[in-house]
């Protein structure tokens, strides 16, 4: 099966492009495997004709948005992101009129309408960078990830940013009880951490770093430890165990595991590149201005 699909990525001039929370099965396969940024960035830069997004459904909207003039597939339409659902344009709106004044920051998981609305999108890996690069006296509508804006409130104290009480069904299954055992079992781990988890300002004074799932990829290569405790999606494993095969990777929380990334497989890489399904594509009005919000992160280094 990987086989054929690497050849009819080449029969459809296609990349892989993979976030680090897929099956190994896909993470092999991937031309690009990263974070929600370097998707982006990557998507954006290459010159294949097709897409192919192994992730979930915001990631590919987000390549649409960038490269109109290519062809975005997404394996299965059913991969969603929880996260992109707990706000909608209309909430949005309504918010917005309350604060005539703010600048709308959201994170990329949100659908394409959401970012239409905002002045500024961000990932994980730029969060506060983006925010650094808002004038300090501006009102900050940040959304939806009220766990991710807590931890940026944090580093910028003197701003007004208001968060939106959004958060990942996955990340909150990682629950501080667990980590402090881990903790006390392997003294010598060092503890790495998503921004997004749940129990971000209950084990956040435990971690020795907060960081984007590449920033987690990044952090393991480098340290001189040689076991870590992982607060994120589990596919991340996959990853840092095959590149870093002489350290030991403890999950914080087994259980934290997104059905929606988990929903592409090899299987259904291979029938998106025979059928060239499904298309991901945003109208352009919606694509124009999402771009925008889009455009001004990538700017951001
Ligand atoms: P990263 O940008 O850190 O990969 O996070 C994306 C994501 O969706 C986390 O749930």
């Amino acid at each position: 099966m990987k086989d054929k699909v690497l050849e009819l990525k080449k029969k459809r001039n296609a990349v892989i492009v993979a976030h680090n929370y897929q099956l190994g099965e896909i993470q092999n396969i991937a031309d690009y495997l990263g974070d929600s940024l370097g998707m982006a960035h990557f998507g954006a830069a290459s010159t294949a004709q097709t897409i192919v997004i192994c992730g979930v459904h915001f990631m590919a909207e987000s390549a649409a948005i960038l490269s109109p003039e290519k062809t975005v597939l997404i394996p299965d339409l059913a991969a969603g992101c929880s996260l992109a659902e707990c706000i909608t344009a209309a909430q949005l709106t309504e918010w917005k009129k309350e604060h005539p004044q703010a600048v709308v920051v959201s994170y990329v998981n949100t659908t394409a309408e959401v970012k239409a609305l905002s002045d500024i999108c961000c990932t994980s890996s730029n969060a506060l960078k983006v925010v650094q690069s808002i004038p300090e006296d501006k009102e900050i509508l940040f959304v939806p990830d009220m766990y991710l804006g807590t931890w940026v409130r944090m580093q910028e104290p003197k701003r007004k940013i208001r968060l939106w009480n959004g958060s990942c069904h996955t990340h909150v299954r990682i629950r501080p009880e667990p980590i402090a055992k881990l903790k006390a079992d392997h003294p010598k781990a060092e503890f790495l951490m998503h921004p997004e988890c749940g129990c971000l300002t209950a084990s956040m004074g435990l971690a020795d770093k907060i960081l984007s799932t590449d920033g987690i990829i990044k952090r393991a290569r480098e340290s001189a430890a040689k076991e870590f405790i992982i607060a994120t999606e589990t596919g991340i494993l996959h990853r840092l165990k095959k590149e870093n095969p002489e350290k030991t990777f403890y999950p914080a929380a087994e259980e934290a595991t997104c059905e929606f990334m988990k929903k592409i497989t090899l299987e259904k890489v291979l029938w998106s590149l025979e059928d060239m399904q499904y298309r991901v594509t945003v109208p352009k009005d919606t694509a124009e201005r999402a771009r925008k919000a889009l455009d001004a992160m990538m700017q951001i280094q």
